[in-house]
C-alpha cells in the first residue's frame, strides 16, 4: 500500500511550473492539462516514476501509456519514426494526434508493456508545452483518472478520482476539446489503422499523409484479451450510472414520466427542455461543444445518482465516430 497523500492543484505560474518540473525530474507524478483531457505525467524514461502511474491508476501493467514530447526533434530519441510519421508530425502536431512506431531501447519496457511499439504524441497545451520544455524529459501520461473511470478534463476532476494517491495537480482550464487523441498506427506507411478515433479524422490522415487508412473498426468484445490492440477495451470509459444509448430520443413531451433516478441526455437542446432529468451535450447542435461537455455530462449525472442515463448517440458529423465510441464503450458495462 502507497502511503495516503495530500494532493494539491497548482495554477500555472513560473515559479509553480518550475517546481513541478523539478518533481518529475525527481520521478514524482504531476497530473497535467493538455487539450485532449488532463493525463498523469512521469518521466517516460524512468521505470520506477512510471510504475507509479500504474499504481496511482489502478491501471494493469498490460495497458501501455502514450510518451509525450515538446518537440517534433525529440521523436527519435524515443522512436523510429519513417517519412509518413514525419509527415502526419508536421501536419497535426502540436495536437491531438499519437502515433504508434517502433520503441527506441531507451523506452523502458513498462511504458509500452513489454512490446516493441510506443505510442507518441506532442500536445498543445501551451501549460504542459513549459512543463516539457522545463524539465526537459519526454513524458509517459495515460489519462488522470482512475482505470476505467471518465477521463477527466477538469483539475476538479483529476482531483476527484486521485485525491490522495497524487501530490500534485497542474490546472490549465477545462481541456479544449475533451475526447482523447486519434491514434493511428503508423508503422506501415501503406496500411495505417485508426486504432482510436479522436478529434482527428482518418480522412484528415488520409490527406495528410497520402497513405491509404483504415479507418476505426469499432470496439469489439474479442479484442479485450488481444494485446494486438492494447487498451481497446470495450468498457473503458464507464460512469456509475447505467447508459442506454438511443439513436434518436422522442421529444421532451413524449418521455413517459419516471423517477429522478433517471436522466435523458439529448445531443441537441430539444426545444422545451429546462432543467434535470433533461439534459443535452450542445445548446445548437455543435459536435466540439458536444465533444467538450461529454465528459463533464456523465461525471455529473453519476454526481446527480442517476442510475440510468438514456443518452442519443451523435448525428453523422466531424465528431460524432470518436463521440459516439466514447458513448458506446460507457454503455458496454457488465
Ligand atoms: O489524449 C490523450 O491521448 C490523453 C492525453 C493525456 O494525452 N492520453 C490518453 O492516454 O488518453 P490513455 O493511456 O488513457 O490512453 C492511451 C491509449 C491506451 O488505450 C493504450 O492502450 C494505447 O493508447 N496505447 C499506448 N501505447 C500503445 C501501443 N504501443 N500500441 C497500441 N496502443 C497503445
Ligand atoms: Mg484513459
Amino acid at each position: 500500500m502507497t502511503r495516503r497523500r495530500t494532493t494539491r492543484t497548482f495554477r500555472g505560474t513560473a515559479r509553480n511550473l518550475a517546481r513541478l518540473a523539478s518533481r518529475l525530474q525527481d520521478g514524482d507524478l504531476v497530473a497535467v492539462p493538455t487539450e485532449t483531457v488532463y493525463g498523469l505525467a512521469a518521466n517516460a524514461l524512468d521505470a520506477r516514476a512510471c510504475a507509479r502511474i500504474f499504481a496511482a491508476k489502478g491501471r494493469p501493467r498490460t495497458d501501455p501509456l502514450i510518451v509525450h514530447l515538446q518537440h517534433v526533434r525529440q521523436l527519435s530519441d524515443v522512436a523510429a519514426p519513417n517519412a509518413t510519421a514525419l509527415r502526419l508530425a508536421k501536419a497535426f502536431w502540436p495536437g491531438p494526434l499519437t502515433m504508434i512506431l517502433p520503441k527506441a531501447a531507451i523506452v523502458p519496457e513498462i511504458v509500452t508493456a513489454g512490446g516493441d511499439s510506443v505510442a507518441v504524441r506532442v500536445p498543445a497545451h501551451p501549460l504542459f508545452r513549459r512543463l516539457l520544455a522545463q524539465c526537459r524529459l519526454p513524458l509517459a501520461a495515460p489519462s488522470a483518472n482512475p482505470f476505467g473511470y471518465v477521463s477527466p478534463t477538469t483539475a476538479a476532476h483529476v482531483k476527484e478520482g486521485l485525491a490522495g494517491k497524487i501530490g500534485y495537480i497542474l490546472d490549465g482550464g477545462p481541456a479544449r476539446i475533451g475526447l482523447e487523441s486519434t491514434i493511428v498506427d503508423v508503422r506501415d506507411p501503406r496500411r495505417l489503422r485508426v486504432l482510436r478515433p479522436g478529434a482527428i479524422t482518418a480522412a484528415q490522415l488520409r490527406q495528410a499523409s497520402g497513405c491509404p487508412v483504415q479507418d476505426f473498426a469499432g470496439a469489439t468484445a474479442s479484442s479485450t484479451q488481444a494485446q494486438l490492440a492494447p487498451g481497446q477495451l470495450l468498457q473503458h470509459y464507464s460512469p456509475r450510472a447505467k447508459v442506454v444509448l438511443h439513436e434518436k430520443l422522442p421529444p421532451p413531451s413524449q418521455l413517459v414520466a419516471t423517477t429522478g433516478a433517471n436522466a435523458w441526455l439529448y445531443f441537441r437542446r430539444p426545444a422545451g427542455a429546462k432543467r434535470h432529468p433533461l439534459h443535452w451535450l450542445s445548446a445548437d447542435g455543435s459536435q466540439a461543444e458536444a465533444a467538450h461537455a461529454l465528459f463533464a455530462k456523465l461525471r455529473e449525472l453519476d454526481q446527480r445518482k442517476c442510475t440510468a442515463v438514456h443518452v442519443e448517440l451523435a448525428p453523422s458529423g466531424p465528431l460524432a465516430i470518436a463521440i459516439n465510441d466514447r458513448l458506446r464503450r460507457a454503455a458496454a458495462k457488465g
